[in-house]
């Protein structure tokens, strides 16, 4: 093993630890001031569609990207858990049966196969709620523009021209195969513009200057792209029991995917170009980057 991978992996591990007990602590039975009260079934839905083993990469993103341009750690780990929340919301919506309709999701039943649809679908929508109030709350240690900076750029993110909008365009795809650039475009939104918000929101929280801002953005925009690249190719190579979801689904569905469209030896190769591009877009940071570009790479060459 590179030492920078053994070093890369404790990071995501100890990261990892610390937002879910974050997240463990925000999604308790006790209600917050002006909440009237937490209905039991819903709490336990919305737990268990997050506290359930996922990789945690995007608060990683966040806390990492943070570090490098000294954020306040506090600030960067409630905005990473906000981030996971908003996540997992968008994936107990994707395995919805108008969805992809998936019965496994990080190796155990889906929220709507544990519970019902009906419940799943309010777990999503309090899950994307409590994003913004884990950040705009006032124990996130963060100035007021701070924070409204970071509750616009994820709203952006997330909205009709991010991650929603584009899991509109993925299912369109279903119907009508899209081109090459549309491809690119429906993965930049579905995927890549909530990690795309992970670097760039390091960055606000550690009140970066615009170009430093743009700079992480862009590096979180080329993260994004490797990582759908690489979740396409894990469909099309990878069995159900390494992903914990069910692979094969894309070509079933005939998903317009790069990998379907150019190949899988042009994926690991593009792959590779991603890697290098967002390295270098990291370099005037030295080794304070290493840990940004070993997850870079993480991301493109994962197996799970
Ligand atoms: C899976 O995301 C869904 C996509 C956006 C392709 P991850 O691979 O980060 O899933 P978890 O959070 O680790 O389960
Ligand atoms: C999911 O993409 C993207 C979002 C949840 C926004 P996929 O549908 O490819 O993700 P998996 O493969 O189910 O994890
Ligand atoms: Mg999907
Ligand atoms: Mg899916
Ligand atoms: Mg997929």
């Amino acid at each position: 093993m590179k030492p920078e991978t053994t070093l890369f992996e404790r990071a995501l591990r100890e990261n990892a630890q610390q937002v879910e007990n974050l997240l463990d602590n925000v999604l308790s039975p006790a209600h917050r001031s002006d909440e009237i009260t937490r209905p039991d079934n819903l709490l336990e839905a919305m737990r268990y569609g997050v506290l359930n083993g996922g990789k945690r990469l995007r608060p990683f993103l966040v806390i990492e990207s943070s570090k490098m341009l000294s954020g306040n750690a506090l600030a960067a780990l409630r905005v990473g858990s906000a981030l996971e929340c908003l996540h997992c919301y968008s994936l107990v919506h994707d395995d919805l049966p108008a969805m992809d309709d998936d019965d496994l999701r990080r190796g155990q039943p889906t929220v709507h196969r544990k519970f019902d649809e009906a419940t799943a679908i309010l777990a999503g929508d309090s899950l994307l709620t409590i994003a913004f109030d884990i950040i705009a709350a006032p124990e996130t240690p963060l100035p007021d523009a701070s924070k409204t900076a970071l509750v616009l750029a994820l709203a952006r993110a997330a909205g009709i021209g991010g991650m929603a909008g584009g899991q509109a365009f993925d299912l369109a795809a279903e119907k009508q195969a899209p081109d090459e650039q549309g491809i690119i475009t429906l993965q930049a939104m579905k995927t890549g513009a909530l990690l795309r918000f992970a670097c760039e929101a390091g960055a606000i929280i550690a009140g970066a200057d615009a170009e430093t801002r743009q700079r992480l953005r862009t590096f979180g925009e080329r993260v994004g792209l490797a990582f759908q690249l690489a979740d396409d190719l894990l469909d099309l190579t990878a069995d159900a029991a390494t992903m914990g979801k069910a692979t094969g689904k894309d070509a079933a569905r005939g998903k317009g995917t790069l990998v379907a469209l150019r190949g899988q030896a042009w994926a690991e190769q593009r792959l590779g170009e991603l890697v290098d591009e967002a390295s270098q877009l990291l370099e005037p940071y030295g080794e304070r980057a290493d840990i940004l570009t070993a997850a870079a790479r993480f991301i493109a060459e994962r197996k799970s």
